[in-house]
């Protein structure tokens, strides 16, 4: 089963327009097969949207942030539990353009991971280097850095427990698009491949093989109706995450169609 994982990022402007792209990809995204579909639009929107997922539904929704304590005085904070509450299965952690603008950390990233999985959510961790970290191969070193630091506070025994799983997402930071379809300049499938296949031998050392196969990892960055099937058809590549491509319906249900007829 692969795994699409939508990024609204801060979009769309409006609740009335969230709940247009929501309703035009509903249909779709109820009975598709194959594919398992999370839609991670902006908190505001969740509680409205999270609403129409019954059971048995093919997809879910997710948060694309979260606080790692539980409740108190963390003004403007919103806990995993809340997040739970409103329906979320999923949260992302650590993108790229969260470490840029928001200062995120490792250190912060590692208790979010944490604070995640103990409520019973999956954690979405994103990790991948920059294009000056690339142009000086230090992509394996980055990731591998990023993976230590990011998990460092998880435990074999935490994955084993039934359900908690987290999700990794090789995101190359210089292959994300600046939010418009097409445009961006996505990493080459075999690259994604051979990074996807570190993180997952590295993955193994930290925890344990069986744990590391059972681990989904995904890529993300510019990922389209027309290059999805690249992706997918590589060995270990459990999944994507678009961000641009997820907020256009008709683009977006292209891409969950060429997803589930491989
Ligand atoms: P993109 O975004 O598909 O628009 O490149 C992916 C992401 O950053 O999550």
């Amino acid at each position: 089963m692969k795994l699409v994982i939508a990024n609204w990022k801060m979009n769309p402007q409006t609740l009335t327009e969230a709940e247009g792209i929501f309703n035009s990809i509903k249909n779709e995204i109820k009975t598709v097969k194959n594919v398992e579909v999370v839609i991670c639009p902006p908190f505001v929107y969740l509680e409205k949207l999270a609403v129409s997922v019954s059971v048995g539904d093919a997809f879910s929704f997710g948060a694309q942030n979260c606080f790692w304590e539980k409740s108190g005085v963390y003004t403007g904070e919103i806990s995993p539990l809340m997040l739970k509450d409103l329906g979320a299965k999923y949260v992302i952690i650590g993108h790229s353009e969260r470490r840029r603008y928001l200062g995120e950390t490792d250190e912060m990233i590692a208790q979010k991971v944490k604070a995640v999985l103990e409520n019973g959510l999956k954690p979405i961790l994103c990790i991948g280097e920059t294009r000056e970290q690339r142009e000086n191969g230090l992509t394996a070193e980055t990731i591998k850095k990023q993976l230590e630091k990011d998990l460092n506070q998880i435990s074999n025994s935490e994955l084993q427990i039934s359900n908690s799983e987290i999700i990794v997402v090789y995101e190359p930071v210089w292959a994300i698009s600046s939010g418009r379809v097409g445009a961006g300049n996505p990493c080459l499938p075999e690259d994604a491949a051979k990074a996807v296949s570190f993180i997952r031998d590295k993955l193994a050392e930290m925890f344990n093989r069986e744990i590391a196969d059972n681990i989904r990892i995904i890529y993300g960055g510019s990922v389209v109706s027309d290059n999805v099937a690249g992706y997918l058809q590589k060995k270990g590549i459990d999944g994507v995450l678009p961000g641009a491509a997820s907020l256009n319906a008709v683009e977006f249900i292209k891409l969950i169609k060429n997803a589930e007829n491989l």
